[in-house]
């Protein structure tokens, strides 16, 4: 039996601080706006709400570039506003995890402006410095916001690393001062009281000290840092460490973001035995399901293929099962708006398909992560050009791809930026149908989308139908029901092009799920035949009096079923209690 914690029986909602709520008018969205909505966030149940950054930056990057970890940024609010976010949150039950973001700094924090004064900076060990090679960069890695990661600094005749923006300069972790200060820092907020971190590309901490070129492929500028940056020689060491000084002294939820991260990988991050993290995001399922249709870099403009999902994270659920904690996810601020990418945002599939979509995630085993609006079923935004997006990375991605190299044509480039780019979870959240969807009385600081009129929370809160009050329900089966967040994962149908089905089984239960990802009806057995022994191959007829109670329907997207047959977009998951513990565990032996 797993071990029970409180954040395995947790959801947890992501909150992008910029977007959510503006108290004040000026169009940036603030911490006064977090805790004016705390009620919503009650009425949908959630137990954790995830800060992405909120302390002090210049904004190259949304926050992820800070200056000063101990100050809020001044577009959010004060460090009064803050405390008093945290003490009305932790007084309706709420607890709040911040975003950690210590791979970088931002270039304008004074241990940076320090290191790039003179090469003998008692900060100059902080960040990554290097000579130059043959008068250019030191390697070949590219940034993740295009162009090299090496930028070069006049003062000293050196150039430092930038994995991401040249504003977001990465720090050294080979330096104990360093993690001493990162240390010092976490433990700061945790006496403030907060109740964990999710940690900014945790993955990229320990880099390769050789710095090595990556492998280029021919023709090309660039090459594949991830083999010396990702899972580096001594991230876990760092990581054991991290939790020796700071996390094993408080009772925290702590996640990595681990771009790159395979499963062996990820069961040492996320180790049972506490050692390191409680669990770690990966990026496969967002990544990797239109892996093949990529037209430059990350982007594409295709549909995912369900199958593709299903097998990625089958797989992920049955490796971790035992070992160590998985999370659950199909949107944050870094995805496009889930039912436009996974589901179907047409008007007559939008809300059925985003249900769909939740009941599919939440139902199997891990913690699940909610990002704001996705509870609306809220959708891709129609980025007309360029001049609508704010998002550095499809910003350098255009630039580089478009103008400079012209390898794609700049319509081309607004199909994909709409399809998979980041701004598509950044505009502004979806309140009621007023002017600027009541999220500020000024201007916006990115564009709304202009469905808020139809979709938004005070239409939601007003419709029983809603999609928000089926997350609400979700949640509440996951409070309510241990099986959960503890059954076993056994994957079903897993030759099927359109049904992802999968059962759970704890005790004498046996948890059922089945989901149709497509607009047409599929025929579907499973809900006729014997749960102890569906299987992908086996199926029998249900041995109805070897129940303890008739099966009981725990959630679905349609009120009346047909026999057989799983109407478009239908998901439905029922529990089934056995009279004997033996004809549930059979087959566990
Ligand atoms: C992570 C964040 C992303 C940010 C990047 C650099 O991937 O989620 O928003 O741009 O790190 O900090
Ligand atoms: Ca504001």
């Amino acid at each position: 039996m797993e071990e029970r914690k409180w954040w395995k029986e947790a959801v947890i909602y992501q909150i992008y601080p910029r977007s959510f709520a503006d108290s004040n008018g000026d169009g940036i969205g603030d911490l006064n706006g977090i805790t004016a909505h705390l009620p919503y966030l009650q009425k949908l149940g959630v137990d954790v709400l995830w800060l992405s950054p909120v302390y002090q930056s210049p904004n190259d990057d949304n926050g992820y570039d800070i200056s000063d970890y101990r100050a809020i940024m001044k577009e959010f609010g004060t460090m009064e506003d803050f405390d008093r976010l945290l003490a009305e949150a932790h007084a309706r039950g709420l607890k709040i995890v911040m975003d950690l973001v210590v791979n970088h700094t931002s270039d304008e924090h004074p241990w940076f402006i320090e290191s790039r004064s003179s090469r003998d900076s008692a900060y100059r060990d902080y960040y990554i410095w290097k000579e130059p090679r043959d008068g250019r960069e030191p390697n070949n890695w590219p940034s993740c916001f295009s162009g090299s990661a090496w930028e070069y600094c006049e003062e000293t005749g050196m150039y430092y690393l930038h994995l991401f923006s040249k504003k977001q300069p990465d720090l050294n972790w080979e330096n104990p001062q360093v993690r001493r200060e990162v240390y010092d820092m976490m433990t700061w907020w945790c006496e403030k009281g907060i109740d964990g971190f999710r940690m900014d590309v945790v993955s990229f901490f320990s880099k390769d000290q050789r710095f090595p070129d990556g492998a280029a492929a021919p023709g090309e500028k660039y090459g594949d840092f991830g083999p010396f940056v990702i899972n580096g020689p001594r991230i876990h060491e760092f990581l054991r460490e991290m939790n020796r000084e700071v996390l094993s002294k408080y009772d925290l939820m702590t996640v990595g973001e681990a771009a790159g991260v395979n499963i062996e990988e990820a069961k040492k991050y996320a180790a049972a035995d506490g050692s390191e993290l409680n669990m770690v995001f990966h990026f496969e399922h967002t990544d990797g399901a239109a892996a093949d249709q990529k037209v430059v870099g990350k982007w594409d403009h295709g549909k995912p293929r369900m199958p593709v999902i299903r097998q990625i994270l089958n797989k992920w659920q049955l490796e971790l099962e035992g070992k160590a904690w998985g999370s659950l996810y199909w949107d944050n601020h870094d995805q496009p708006r889930a039912v436009s990418r996974f589901g179907n945002d047409a008007p007559d599939w939008r809300v059925l398909s985003a249900k769909m979509l939740a009941t599919c995630l939440h139902l199997q085993k891990g913690t699940p992560y909610i990002y704001q609006g996705e509870e609306l079923g809220m959708t891709n935004t129609p980025f007309a050009s360029l001049e609508d997006c704010r998002d550095i990375e499809s910003i350098n991605a255009f630039r580089q791809y478009v103008t400079e190299m012209k390898i794609i044509s700049g319509e081309e480039m607004m199909q994909c930026i709409r399809t998979m780019g980041r701004d598509n979870a950044r505009t502004p959240m979806q309140w009621d149908s007023s002017a600027n969807a009541g999220f500020t009385t000024g201007t916006p600081w990115i564009m709304v989308n202009p469905n808020y009129t139809q979709i938004n929370a005070e239409a939601a809160l007003a419709n029983p139908d809603s999609v928000f009050y089926y997350y609400q329900k979700l949640i509440r089966l996951r409070h309510e029901l241990p099986i959960i967040a503890y059954g076993r994962f056994e994957p079903l149908l897993e030759d099927s092009d359109a049904i992802y089905a999968y059962r759970r089984i704890m005790d004498d239960q046996i948890l059922l799920v089945a989901c149709n990802w497509t607009a047409a009806e599929q025929p579907c057995a499973l809900f006729t035949l014997d749960p102890a022994e569906a299987s992908s191959n086996t199926l029998t007829e249900a041995v109805q009096d070897t129940y303890a109670a008739p099966p009981q329907e725990l959630i679905s997207n349609y009120s009346a079923h047909k026999s057989g047959i799983l109407q478009p977009y239908e998901a439905r998951a029922v529990l089934y209690r056995f009279k004997t513990r033996s004809r549930v565990l059979r087959d566990e032996e």
